[in-house]
């Protein structure tokens, strides 16, 4: 049932994510097929405060808070939107990667509301939601080259259609988001860890420590930011041990060190991402998404190396770089166009690579779930 379908084909769709510790609806406006939709309403709640004492997201703490409040986001966003349930033409929910409790969740209420409403049910893949973003919010065509970095996934994507995805490369073990977590915590910071670490850095001397730029030595765009981590630790540790702690000057030099590693690896690593993209596809548009994209030295850098490679740059706002319903709504309105909803037995996918092809990373992060 397409109620507000119009002859302009537009979409009213309500997009829920629950894979990680967000909890989020958002009611968006699109035309399938067509870039550019309008975030009607969205609401979004995170679990910081429910899983701080633990050092990381519980999940069985992660997948009730979602049961609880995912009628609550729901609300907002249609209250946001000024529109009722009537008014929704489908109902789109991340089906994976994530979290499975969290999944469950965000899927069994989703096929309450298609059940019940008999509207439309599209399970959607989060990474897919992260690569199609840059489309929700600009006239961009396909192919692109997108950079997805975030607390649990880094990788490089060829995007060429709206479920065609080829990634060329991404870590090997840690994501970037991660490792920016762990050591603001290893340093005392307060969570979230991205960001403390950054403000922290802005005061610091970046070339104090000798910091290693993981994998630079192996060609391709393969990353790795454990080893980096390791480091950063063990300078730290080292510190403690010599002088019983550490000045607030060394933590700014250790969080600037840190981050100056990270940038200068993600700039060559995507320099190389670029030139290969390019030989393939043609000069495009580099885009960037998830949590780290909002850091803006890497931004910076990530802006700079796309400019000296003659591709066009694109970075969404940081409110749709991080987890969010309008994603997960402008991923379904992107496969409308191409095949039909899936059956209301849709199952939920903890792991679910986006590119099927690809050979499995040794590991995506610890996390394993976010993006
Ligand atoms: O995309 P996101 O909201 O959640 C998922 O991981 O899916 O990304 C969150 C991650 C966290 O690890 C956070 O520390 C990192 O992105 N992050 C940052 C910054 N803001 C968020 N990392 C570096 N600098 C930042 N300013
Ligand atoms: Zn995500």
């Amino acid at each position: 049932m397409q109620r507000s379908a119009t002859l302009t084909g537009e979409r009213i769709i309500l997009g829920l994510e629950s894979s990680c510790d967000d909890t989020a609806a958002a009611v968006i406006r699109a035309r399938p097929g067509l870039p550019r939709g309008t975030i009607l309403g969205a609401e979004v709640l995170g679990q910081d405060a429910l899983h701080g004492a633990f050092g990381g997201v519980v999940p069985e703490i992660a997948a009730r808070a979602h049961a609880e409040r995912l009628d609550l986001v729901t609300e907002a966003a249609l209250g946001r939107a000024g529109l009722g349930l009537e008014a929704i033409d489908a109902v789109a929910v991340t089906a994976g990667p994530g979290l499975i409790g969290g999944l469950l969740a965000g899927v069994m209420f989703a096929k309450g509301l298609a059940a019940g409403r008999g509207l439309p049910l599209y399970g959607v893949n989060h990474l897919a939601g992260h690569a199609l973003t840059p489309r929700l919010v600009a006239d961009l065509d396909f192919p692109y080259l997108m950079l997805l970095a975030s607390g649990g996934h880094c990788q490089f994507l060829a995007v060429t259609g709206p479920e065609a995805f080829h990634r060329m490369g991404g870590t090997i073990d840690d994501a970037p988001g991660e490792a920016f977590d762990k050591i603001a915590r290893h340093l005392g910071l307060a969570a979230p860890g991205g960001p403390a670490l950054e403000a922290e850095a802005l005061g610091g001397d970046p070339d104090r420590f000798d910091f290693p730029r993981p994998l630079l030595d192996r060609e391709g765009c393969d990353l790795s930011f454990a080893g980096l981590k390791t480091a950063v630790r063990r300078a730290c540790d080292r510190l403690v041990a010599a002088q019983g702690g550490i000045t607030r000057a060394d933590r700014a030099d250790l969080c600037a060190g840190f981050q100056a590693a990270v940038t200068a690896t993600l700039e060559e690593k995507t320099r190389r991402a670029l030139r290969a993209f390019a030989a393939r596809h043609g000069t495009t548009t580099l885009a960037v998404a998830g949590g780290v994209a909002a850091n803006r030295a890497i931004r910076a850098a990530l802006e700079a190396v796309a400019a000296a490679e003659a591709f066009a740059w694109l970075a969404p706002p940081g409110a749709l770089c991080t987890d969010n319903g309008a994603i997960t709504a402008w991923a379904a309105a992107e496969r409308m166009a191409l095949r039909g909803p899936d059956a209301l037995d849709l199952p939920a996918r903890p792991r679910w690579p986006l590119d099927a092809a690809a050979a499995p990373m040794l590991g995506s992060g610890r996390k394993g779930a976010k993006a």
